[in-house]
């Protein structure tokens, strides 16, 4: 019986949140996906039929953030653009060097657009300016442009659906530097489930470009005692931006 209720309370979720559609991450993620992070030798090796996405779609010709954002908003190609309230594009720096990478609007950001405005994004901010970072000076975004309902992470398959759209955004702004921010970012980014413990400290690539990764935000929120690990993380982020734009030199 209990099971029984666990179905009909599972089915109203996704009725609630979804429109009577039934939605499941075991039917969209048999797909090809063979990325993997070779932590040993610091080398990604990507290789996601998904990521090679259609730039045939009018926005894939988008030459500024604006015209991206004005050509997406209203996007609907999976189910959380039905719930969200509003689109969560990205912000900051439109020609930044440093972007960070996180893993989906809150409900602070659904309702202002901004992302990491919430107590996480605050976090952040703060982290930020600690190092002498505005946030105006780099480009924040996420994996997800829609806030998944209660919180909850991310499906693989809305993901595979707004990645594209992330993709893009990296191509518009062109980072010297990535910074992934939490597990859900990097399962984002390079299909991975690789534990954070063994990618913090190290340089990815993603598309050849260089990754840092660090905690969520959120998690020092739940574990105050990691705050100083992600200052130091970030502090390593900003010595390999600085080598690779040569201004420590
Ligand atoms: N958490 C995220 O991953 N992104 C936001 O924008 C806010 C909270």
């Amino acid at each position: 019986m209990e099971i029984f209720d666990e179905i009909v309370n599972y089915l109203n979720y996704l009725n609630e949140n979804y429109g009577g559609l039934l939605y499941s991450e075991l039917f969209d993620t048999a797909q090809p996906n063979s990325s993997t992070v070779d932590t040993k030798n610091e080398k990604l090796i990507f290789n996601n039929m998904n990521d090679i996405f259609a730039i045939e779609e009018e926005w894939g010709k988008s030459r500024t953030l604006k015209e991206l954002e004005q050509k997406i908003n209203t996007c609907l190609k999976c189910p959380l653009g039905k719930t969200r309230t509003k689109f969560v594009f990205g912000v900051g720096n439109p020609n930044a060097e440093l972007m960070f990478v996180g893993e989906a609007p809150g409900a602070d950001e659904d309702i202002q657009g901004i992302p990491f405005v919430g107590r996480a994004g605050q976090l952040l901010t703060k982290t930020l300016a600690s190092l002498n970072i505005r946030r105006s000076e780099v480009y924040i975004c996420n994996i997800l442009k829609c806030r998944p309902p209660n919180n909850r992470k991310p499906f693989a398959a809305e993901m595979d659906k707004c990645k594209p759209y992330l993709l893009k955004q990296i191509e518009l702004v062109a980072p010297k530097l990535i910074v992934a921010l939490g597990a859900t970012a990097v399962e984002g980014l390079f299909n991975t489930t690789a534990r954070m413990a063994a990618l913090r400290g190290k340089v990815l690539k993603f598309q050849d470009r260089p990754v840092v990764i660090t905690y969520h935000p959120a998690a020092l929120l739940r574990n105050p005692g990691l705050e100083n690990y992600f200052r130091s993380d970030l502090q390593f982020a900003l010595e390999i931006l600085n080598r690779l734009t040569n201004k420590g030199e």
